[in-house]
């Protein structure tokens, strides 16, 4: 790799970017990608190191180029929706924000979902089987949506505008997107917004027992409570965090367990070990591309490299999650492995919310999939669809018997 050029969305590096993500971590572990004025860490350590340093925020404002300012009036609802969101809550909000909203997603009470996941799953594997195939994409990408709608009991003719929004507004976690792209992809957000704050309204006349809108409209944390437009924000956040990651999850997950028969063997005799294989998986194919783009709130060396202020830097986990320092013999995929050390969910203080929820998905989806279909084999290779952050599957047929 002489004239090395970092391409992430080129096809070989779909279809396989270890190789890439390997020489970033043994020859340019610090690696300046100047098309994009990011510098991208690429090594465990250095990885969790940023993901567990406040001098790194998720703040878009803080970027150097941002000009937030000057975007057009039609993104004013959404720049409201980004504004109040998690990651640009200061310090002090964001604890509490967080505390609110975690104690409603932790594993626990993610097992009292189960059935009502199952229950998703199965549906979706009723309407997409088509024959004796199915578009593994086709089957995950309504999952998330749907079990996002059922956790906060959204009224059944809202569901399919409102996952159809989650779906198209997950493209503005580019912010470096061309403003005519943005505008296209997020226009819908007043009328998303309207439909959202009716249903605020009508739960806070008719507060329910087991929905989670309920739960943060009245949860409180040593007083304090969100406001509408925390709890806007956060809805808009489980669409659009919790959407194309988690069908990805499943696609990939599906494309590994395909790859490497004599694990499915043993899976088959022990269903027990579908949970750790599910979160080797993760590891071992982690298809978010670049990480989540960090920025510096000050100039400083980190790693051996100086950085500006309002710096981009990007902390890639799929490579530190193949970094033979933590993950022993990282390329070979092992459904036993110790994956105690794993930062698919991220790592500190911004620890992604909804890993229990996306566990769960991730396996009952695995999980019912090779139950139901044990002799599924995959027709082809998978096709991929431009996504800033994720390689991200338009298309996976396999063959079910
Ligand atoms: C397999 C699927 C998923 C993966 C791989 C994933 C990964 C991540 C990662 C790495 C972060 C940390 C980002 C950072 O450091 O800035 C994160 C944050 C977050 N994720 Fe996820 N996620 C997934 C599914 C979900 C789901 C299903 C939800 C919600 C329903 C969700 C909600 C969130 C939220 C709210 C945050 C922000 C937390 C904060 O800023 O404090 N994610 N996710």
């Amino acid at each position: 790799m002489d004239e090395f050029a970092l391409d992430m969305d080129g096809p070989s590096f779909l279809a396989d970017p270890h190789p890439t993500y390997r020489w970033l971590r043994e020859c340019a572990p610090a690696y300046v990608w100047q098309p994009r004025h990011a510098v991208v860490f690429s090594r465990y350590r250095d990885v969790k190191a940023i993901l567990n340093d406040r001098r790194f925020s998720n703040n878009y404002r803080a970027w150097e180029f941002a000009q937030p300012e000057q975007w057009p009036p039609e993104l004013a609802d959404f720049q409201k929706l980004l504004d109040n969101g998690l990651s640009l809550l200061p310090d002090h909000r964001h604890g509490p924000v967080r505390r609110l909203v975690s104690s409603s997603l932790t594993v626990r009470s993610v097992e009292r979902m189960q059935s009502r996941i199952q229950r998703a799953v199965d549906e979706l594997l009723d309407v997409t089987v088509d024959g004796g195939r199915l578009d593994i994409s086709k089957f995950a990408a309504p999952l998330p949506a749907r079990v996002i709608c059922d956790l906060l009991a959204i009224p059944a003719e809202m569901r399919e505008d409102l996952c159809a929004f989650g779906l198209a507004a997950a493209k503005s976690a580019n912010i470096a997107l061309p403003p005519d792209e943005l505008i296209a992809s997020i226009s819908p957000t007043p009328r998303w917004v309207a439909m959202l704050r009716r249903v605020i309204a009508e739960r806070r006349e008719n507060p329910r027992e087991d929905d989670l809108l309920s739960t943060l409209i009245t949860a409180r944390d040593d007083g304090a409570k969100l406001s509408e437009e925390e709890l806007l924000s956060l809805v808009f956040t489980f669409f659009v965090a919790g959407g194309d990651s988690t069908k990805n999850a499943i696609a990939w997950g599906v494309h590994t367990l395909l790859r490497h028969p004599a694990a499915l063997a043993e899976i088959h005799r022990d269903a027990s070990l579908m949970r750790n294989a599910a979160e080797e998986t993760m590891r071992f194919e982690m298809f978010a591309k670049s990480g989540f783009p960090k920025y510096c709130t000050e100039a400083m060396e980190f790693a051996g490299v100086s950085l500006r202020k309002g710096q981009m830097v990007l902390p890639l986990i799929a490579a530190a999650l193949r970094d033979e320092d933590v993950f022993p013999e990282p390329d070979r995929f092992d459904i036993r492995r110790d994956l105690r050390q794993t930062i698919s969910f991220g790592s500190g203080q911004q620890t992604c919310l909804g890993a229990a929820l996306a566990r769960m998905q991730l396996v009952t989806a695995l999980g019912t999939l090779f139950r139901r279909f044990p002799e599924m084999k995959p027709l082809g290779e998978p096709e991929f669809e431009p996504h800033p952050l994720i390689r991200s599957m338009k298309k996976f047929e396999v063959a079910l018997h």
